[in-house]
């Protein structure tokens, strides 16, 4: 079983009931965030949403479907912040007047098609989306404090701290989400993220730390996401390779750590559990072998522990496929059946017949 336990407290106790979890996700949080991301930005004193245009598209041009697009408003860094953000909201129903929404960083790589937010749509859910580059730039390469050049752009000189480029993103993920609630038609309780490779790893970090997200859709992560750092398989992507390569992605010392990942204090299955008892489904591509397939089947199964001790195992899903490293419209479509089965009124009869691939 990949270490360290999730059930045993640092001192040794065992987390032995429900009530028990709160104090050991403390403990894991305080174990996985700071190391990993470099902790994560300050919190805004305000979030505002400002509706620029309401319109339609004509790629999404359905009767009843409105296209809204604005800008997220942040205050409480050394001068204002803003990043844009487009919702795509379905059609009005009667007696329903909140839809669940899923938010998606990954604007600056738009893997989602126009047929793929109309499938969303089609299926009750909303959609929102955001450059997840406009909060810090995606940058290859070590990391190193001492070029002001790295930490020049985005939040990082508003926002000052030790957070690398995924704690920016995912903190983006959560400002869009004070900003979803300020939109009537969505509702609170019924908030999604998704992502892609990075973008997963952010929506992991996202979900992980904000407990307004119900549901964390993680397309094929990888290392530093749903995957161990202690069980890699055959060409799977290494801690010492990532925290040099991408190393501003992540906390300033972790690359000290890259290549003795057994001495961490932590594996993803903390990052993971994180987001326990809400609903995750991590999708992995079994000829993606850079994001270590076996190493995310090692982190699934430790994470069972979390979700079972707090009695929703059925919240926690893996799927592998075949092929290789991408978010296609058939990964889509199974993270949007895992959206409606749990954010949506549950599976139905249709869904049942066709054994949905979480099934166990
Ligand atoms: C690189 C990186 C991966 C990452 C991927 C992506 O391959 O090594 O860790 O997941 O980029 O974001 O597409």
């Amino acid at each position: 079983m990949l270490a360290p336990d999730l059930l045993t407290f640092a001192d040794g106790a065992p987390v032995a009931a429900p009530a028990d979890w709160t104090r050991r996700r403390r403990e894991i949080a305080d174990a996985v965030v700071a190391l990993e991301f470099g902790g994560m930005p300050p919190a805004p004193s305000a979030t505002r949403w400002e509706c620029i245009s309401t319109s339609w598209d004509p790629r999404v041009a359905k009767p009843g479907v409105r296209y809204v697009s604005g800008k997220v408003h942040v205050e409480g860094g050394s001068v204002p912040f803003s990043f844009g953000m487009k919702v795509f909201l379905p059609p009005a129903e009667k007696n329903k007047p909140r839809v669940p929404v899923v938010l998606c960083g990954d604007d600056c790589w738009w893997w989602m098609t126009t047929d793929m937010v109309n499938e969303a749509l089609d299926r009750g859910l909303a959609v929102a989306a955001f450059n997840r580059c406009e909060l810090a730039p995606d940058i290859f390469g070590p990391r190193d404090d001492s070029d002001p050049s790295q930490r020049a752009r985005g939040i990082y000189p508003l926002f000052p701290g030790r957070y690398g480029a995924i704690a920016a993103w995912a903190w983006g993920c959560h400002r869009a989400v004070d900003a979803l609630l300020q939109i009537p038609e969505i509702d609170p309780a019924r908030i999604a993220v998704t992502g892609h490779s990075r973008g997963g790893k952010t929506a992991l970090l996202a979900a992980a730390t904000d407990e307004r997200i119900a549901l964390c859709g993680d397309n094929q992560s990888g290392c530093g996401g749903c995957s161990a750092s202690r069980v890699v398989g055959d060409g799977g992507e290494k801690l010492e390779s990532i925290s040099r390569d991408w190393g501003q992605w992540f906390g300033p010392d972790l690359a000290s750590w890259g290549p003795r990942p057994d001495d961490l204090p932590f594996d993803q299955h903390f990052l993971c559990s994180l987001i326990a008892p809400r609903a995750l489904r991590v999708n992995i591509g079994l000829g993606d072998l850079w994001s270590n397939p076996l190493g995310a089947w090692e982190v699934h199964k430790a994470c069972r522990a979390a979700w079972r001790l707090l009695g929703a195992e059925d919240s926690l899903a893996i799927a592998f496929r075949e092929g290789p490293h991408r978010y296609g419209a058939d990964d889509w479509s199974r993270f949007l059946d895992f959206c409606v089965w749990k954010l949506a009124g549950g599976l139905r009869p249709l869904d049942i017949d066709r054994r949905p691939d979480w099934a166990v």
